[in-house]
């Protein structure tokens, strides 16, 4: 204990912030609990600046036509809102309406018919519904010329609806039953800016070939909470933003991200990576990178503009800085200001190169870490009582 406490005191005078859960100290000390996960999630830019309610022109008097069981308010003329009415299929879209508020409802199908006048529509949101792939016609929404944003959410999807409009930007299709991305699909949507893809069944299988490619505009996917082995092949150079939480990835290929050089952030937590390639994240404008709850053990290199490390979770036993950061450059500082490496097998301090190869560390979430594999615990664990405070989960104490 001693000698981490000196640990602690030589961080306190060189201002940076360590975090630990060390029971000891827990319970001799008042400090503020700290909500790790939340207060310090990094503030990526948002990537899609949201539109306001678009009122249309205030001097064109927009006809009064509503389906009879929705509703359209007469402020927002050019919307229609037909949620939370166990609607069990959509009714006729008059052909001023742009958006479409349809979600939480019995739908199962789509056809063309409803939307046959609705040329304005820009917007729908069709999810928490039963839709079925078998029941959603081909061309349904070939007619759209102008839809943005399609929300197709929480429904029994098994593919993605063929002839999607080339104008389309938003893209949800998250809590679905997706196994698998035609390239007939994915490959027109030229103007998609963000997919989502998570929870669903896709398989490495399920996107293999040319389906991603296509969609040139794209920025944002996730693909968290599937069945991917590895990491999906052929992005788009425009990717920004990449989350491949949840999956059974086992490897990264070394040279894997020169297709994709401008990535902001990467999530890759909770996968089976047990190494990856030592420069694999040599990334010019990389800020995020979690690792987090994998089995890695080895130390990587650590690009410059790096601001938020995650490896919490994982095996490592200690934190080779010579690695992370094998030469200094005064002028070109490194970025990173955040590390977690909570609950790894680490047992001594932090190397104290660390601070000059990451002058920007504010924070070392140092924390509990696993116990040697398997110790003599005792037979029966003491029940805890209520008003022990557990001292686990993201929860510890700040040292300031
Ligand atoms: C489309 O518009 C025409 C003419 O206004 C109307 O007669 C027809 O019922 C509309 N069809 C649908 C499906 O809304
Ligand atoms: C991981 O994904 C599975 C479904 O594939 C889900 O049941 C599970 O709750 C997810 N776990 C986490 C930690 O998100
Ligand atoms: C990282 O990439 C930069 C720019 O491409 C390059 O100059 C540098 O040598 C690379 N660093 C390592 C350790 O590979
Ligand atoms: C860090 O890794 C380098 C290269 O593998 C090795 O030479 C060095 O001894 C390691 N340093 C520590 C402190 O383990």
């Amino acid at each position: 204990m001693g000698l981490l406490k000196q640990w602690f005191l030589l961080i306190l005078l060189l201002g940076v912030k360590v975090i630990c859960q060390d029971y000891d100290n827990a319970y001799e000390t008042t400090y503020p609990e700290y909500d790790s996960e939340t207060e310090l999630e990094p503030r990526i830019p948002p990537l899609v600046v949201t539109q306001p309610p678009d009122y249309g022109n205030p001097y064109i008097p927009y006809p009064q036509e509503c389906a009879r069981e929705c509703y359209c308010p007469f402020s927002y003329p050019l919307a229609m809102y037909c949620d939370h009415r166990k609607l069990k299929a959509i009714p006729n879209i008059p052909r001023h309406i742009r958006h479409l508020y349809i979600q939480f409802n019995d739908i199962e199908a789509i056809t063309a018919e409803p939307f046959v006048n609705a040329t304005s529509l820009k917007e729908i949101n069709l999810g928490h519904n039963s839709l079925k792939s078998s029941l959603v016609e081909r061309n349904a929404f070939t007619n759209l010329k102008d839809l943005l944003l399609l929300y197709l959410d929480h429904n029994n999807l098994e593919e993605v609806p063929a002839s999607l409009p080339k104008t389309l930007q938003r893209l949800s299709l998250g809590f679905n039953r997706i196994s698998k991305l035609s390239a007939d699909a994915m490959q027109g949507l030229a103007s998609l800016t963000v997919l989502d893809l998570c929870n669903n069944r896709l398989t490495d299988a399920g996107i293999r070939g040319k389906t991603l490619s296509g969609m040139k505009a794209l920025m944002q996917i996730t693909m968290c909470n599937n069945k991917l082995k590895s990491m999906p092949s052929d992005l788009p150079a425009s990717v920004l933003q990449l989350s491949l939480e949840n999956n059974s990835i086992a490897s990264i290929p070394d040279g894997y991200f020169k297709k994709t050089p401008n990535l902001l952030s990467l999530r890759v937590s909770h996968n089976k990576l047990k190494a990856v390639p030592y420069t694999v994240f040599n990334l010019s404008r990389l800020m995020e990178l979690n690792l987090g709850h994998n089995q890695l053990s080895k130390a990587f290199f650590i690009p410059r503009a790096l601001e938020h490390l995650y490896l919490n979770h994982n095996e490592f036993m200690d934190l080779n800085v010579t690695l992370m950061c094998p030469s200094l450059d005064q002028s070109k500082p490194n970025l990173l200001t955040y590390i977690r490496i909570d609950n790894n097998r680490l047992s001594g301090p932090i190397d104290y190169s660390a601070y000059s190869c990451f002058p920007r560390i504010r924070i070392i979430f140092y924390g509990e870490q696993k116990l040697e594999k398997k110790k003599t615990l005792p037979p029966t664990k003491k029940p805890r009582l209520m008003g022990d405070a557990p001292i686990n989960g993201g929860d510890g104490n700040v040292y300031e």
